[in-house]
């Protein structure tokens, strides 16, 4: 199959991407706290998958490093491999970010991950209950510090002072492009097929869209990468 998919691309027309290699991130991580229990998010992975799914119809080779649930993507060209954890969606993203050409963190990674996973499940006993938190590998930061030719774009989830956050976020991750939705817009952030959205670019150039299905945002999202 791949070989056949390779030949028709390579007799196929003319595409923007083509010969491109593009890594995307998507869905929600999984921090382990014992065998049966985790601290997740709400994220489906359907912008994601919208994101690799358009990029490989421009021709692109996607490599899709996906989350717990993040459905399946549908194209020849995207390699879609699973992980649970923010550490193994780093060590994946590691791996294939040196080769590739642009790389979108769409993914919602914890922040924080338990301190110690219990081997057994945890008992439960009388009174209250806490579990210490540390630092969560920031997969894009890391990215952003090492990267050299790549387009690196983020995305940034937010709920007050959106353009000043996502502007802050651009700097402190050294980003070509941040993706902003806001939890105010009804229809958009977790869950639905709809996002709106706004762009800001390195230059502090703002474009703000309407609402639209995630594979119409894929598309405004990919539009302004091509031009990048
Ligand atoms: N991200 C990441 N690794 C993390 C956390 C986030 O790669 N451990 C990426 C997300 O994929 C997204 C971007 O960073 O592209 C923004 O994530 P967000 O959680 O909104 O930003 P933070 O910098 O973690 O800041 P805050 O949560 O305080 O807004």
């Amino acid at each position: 199959d791949h070989i056949q998919a390779y030949f028709e691309k390579y007799f196929s027309v003319q595409k923007p991407l083509d010969s491109q290699k593009w890594l995307i991130t998507a869905g929600p991580t999984y921090e382990a706290i014992d065998p049966v229990r985790f601290i997740g998010n709400h994220s489906s992975g359907k912008m994601g998958v919208a994101l690799a799914e358009h990029a490989a119809e421009n021709g692109a080779e996607v490599f899709l490093i996906s989350g717990p649930g993040t459905p399946k993507a549908d194209h020849k060209f995207i390699q879609q491999v699973y992980v649970q954890s923010a550490e193994e969606m780093y060590q994946a993203c590691v791996v294939h970010f040196d080769a590739c050409d642009v790389a979108i963190l769409a993914a919602a990674v914890a922040d924080y991950t338990p301190e110690i996973v219990a081997d057994q499940k945890i008992k439960k006993k009388a009174g209250d209950f806490s579990i210490d938190l540390k630092p969560a590998k920031d997969i894009l930061k890391h990215l952003g510090s090492v990267k050299t030719s790549q387009k690196l774009i983020g995305f940034a989830l937010e709920t007050n002072n959106e353009i000043e956050n996502a502007k802050k976020k651009i700097v402190s991750k050294n980003l070509d492009l941040v993706v902003l939705n806001s939890l105010q817009d009804a229809g958009a952030g977790f869950g639905y097929d709809t996002n709106k959205i706004t762009l800001i670019d390195a230059q502090n150039n703002i474009t703000t869209f309407e609402l639209k299905t995630k594979l119409k945002v894929a598309e405004d999202i990919i539009n302004a990468i091509i031009k990048l």
